[in-house]
């Protein structure tokens, strides 16, 4: 099964017609589209419809998303949520889906940092209540991975679970790319691969403690990285028993009327064979 992912689309009210030819050629590479949040720039519900336009315009494979922190800004993510889901996207926090048997959790995640510079709660209760949303996020996914019983699972974010896909970004702002607390889950159960956007300057690929690939998909720097390429990146998700549980390979390279392939992952095929 091939996989797109994009995250970090910022639709605006004014944005109508300018993703349609961006997307369009997901239909041709891949059976399922996954959105890393960010769907909109200020989470407005006219920027919603604007992008449930485009989607229902461009897109005729399944549509997957998480919601980012920028669908929050106007205090509306339901009315967000629900213009999008009228127009056949699935929408999970903290929910799980099974699509041709590979299995979706998704949750958007929240920040609060990595490693040992991970944010605590101690101290004022403001700090308390931001590392209290890390950790209902980090619950929401675990609890979406648990109920997955497909073979392969796939984890859908917006903020980063690792340190390694916000390399890049200005060392003063990582705090609130993403956080570790998202990793725990994540190595718990029997993940493939992780997608997440949020970290527009970040690093196209990284690894959990456990190994497990995790790819930012936002859209800015994919479009930064891989000029003149459709901006969704392409990873076959494959049954393999004899080799490790998945091999991510580069997809779609006979796109037809394309002058360059989709973006895959030629490195991470290269190493599970
Ligand atoms: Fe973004
Ligand atoms: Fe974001």
């Amino acid at each position: 099964m091939r996989l797109a992912a994009v995250g970090d689309l910022h639709v605006k009210k004014t944005s109508l017609g300018q993703l349609q030819p961006l997307l369009a050629p997901v239909n041709e590479h891949a059976d399922l589209l996954l959105l890393c949040g960010d769907l909109t720039d200020y989470g407005l519900k006219e920027e919603a419809l604007v992008l449930a336009k485009e989607l229902t315009a461009a897109v005729r494979i399944p549509i997957v998303a998480v919601l980012g922190n920028h669908d929050y800004e106007s205090g509306q993510p339901e009315e967000v949520t629900r213009i999008l889901t009228e127009a056949g996207v699935h929408v999970l926090d903290g929910e799980a889906l099974e699509i041709n048997g590979v299995g979706i959790a998704g949750a958007k995640g929240f920040a609060g940092g990595f490693g040992r510079a991970t944010l605590g709660a101690w101290g004022e209760p403001a700090t308390k209540r931001f590392v209290q949303e890390a950790v209902d996020e980090a619950t929401k996914l675990e609890g979406a991975l648990a109920r997955l019983r497909t073979e392969r699972h796939i984890a859908l974010l917006h903020y980063s679970p690792v340190r390694s896909t916000v390399e890049g970004e200005p060392v003063e702002i990582m705090t609130f790319l993403g956080t570790s607390r998202l990793e725990g889950p994540l190595n718990r159960h029997p993940v493939d691969m992780v997608f997440h956007g949020h970290a527009h300057h970040g690093s196209l690929e990284g690894r959990t403690s456990n190994g497990i690939p995790v790819y930012n998909v936002a859209m800015p720097l994919l479009l930064q990285k891989f000029p003149g390429r459709p901006p969704f990146r392409v990873v076959e998700v494959v049954a393999s028993p004899t080799s490790e549980t998945v091999a991510a390979m580069e997809s779609a390279v006979k796109a037809a009327g394309l002058r360059q392939p989709p973006i895959g992952s030629a490195a991470h095929a290269a190493e599970n064979g």
